[in-house]
């Protein structure tokens, strides 16, 4: 959720609680709390968690999901780029950390970064790490990942930095599958 959005939620809370207490509240802000929790909106309810579908994720695409207000990328790889990802020497990288907030402190092979053990699916925040542009994917860039055109970024299948002036991999979000084709993200 944006700001923007969040802001909006907050508005409409008002407006209800406004509505609904013209001349009778007198405690101030003290109804706050009680009015919020009568009235969780969706997007509220949604905030902390989402489960995204993605039985229809063929191999060698991904989708794109809005999640807290950024995008997050979920691609389902071809076994190409898995094995194109997992040939990298760590030495060879900028960022040698994982960025995976399901196993945090790792290396940033890519077995620590993908969901699975065969390493199909790569879940990432679709936001650049330089200053936060959402970098392009299908293969884009010298690195047959993601490239970030706003200062010339390169991400490789793994969605680590390889070149430019990013200076972090693509950070993982919390997620896991709940079953094989239902993505549990936060
Ligand atoms: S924001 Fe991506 S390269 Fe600058």
């Amino acid at each position: 959720m944006s700001h923007a959005e969040d802001h909006e939620g907050t508005r409409r809370d008002f407006l209800y609680y406004a509505t609904a207490g013209a001349g009778a509240v007198t405690a101030g802000a003290a109804v706050w709390p009680l009015v919020n929790q009568m009235n969780p909106s969706a997007d509220v309810q949604a905030l902390s968690s989402i489960r995204v579908d993605v039985s229809g994720v063929e191999v060698g695409t991904q989708i794109s999901v809005k999640f807290l207000g950024k995008p997050v990328f979920i691609r389902r790889r071809t076994q190409e780029e898995i094995d194109e990802a997992r040939a990298v020497e760590l030495a060879d990288l900028i960022d040698q950390d994982d960025r995976n907030a399901n196993k945090p402190g790792l290396d940033a092979s890519d077995e620590n970064r993908a969901m699975d053990e065969a390493g199909e699916w790569l879940v990432m925040m679709g936001v650049c790490t330089h200053l936060g542009c959402v970098p392009l994917g299908d293969g884009a860039g010298e690195f047959n990942g993601w490239f970030c055109p706003c200062h010339g970024s390169h991400y490789d299948t793994s969605g680590r930095i390889r070149k430019g002036p990013a200076p972090e991999n693509l950070p993982v979000p919390v997620a896991e599958f709940v079953d094989e084709t239902t993505l549990k993200l936060g």
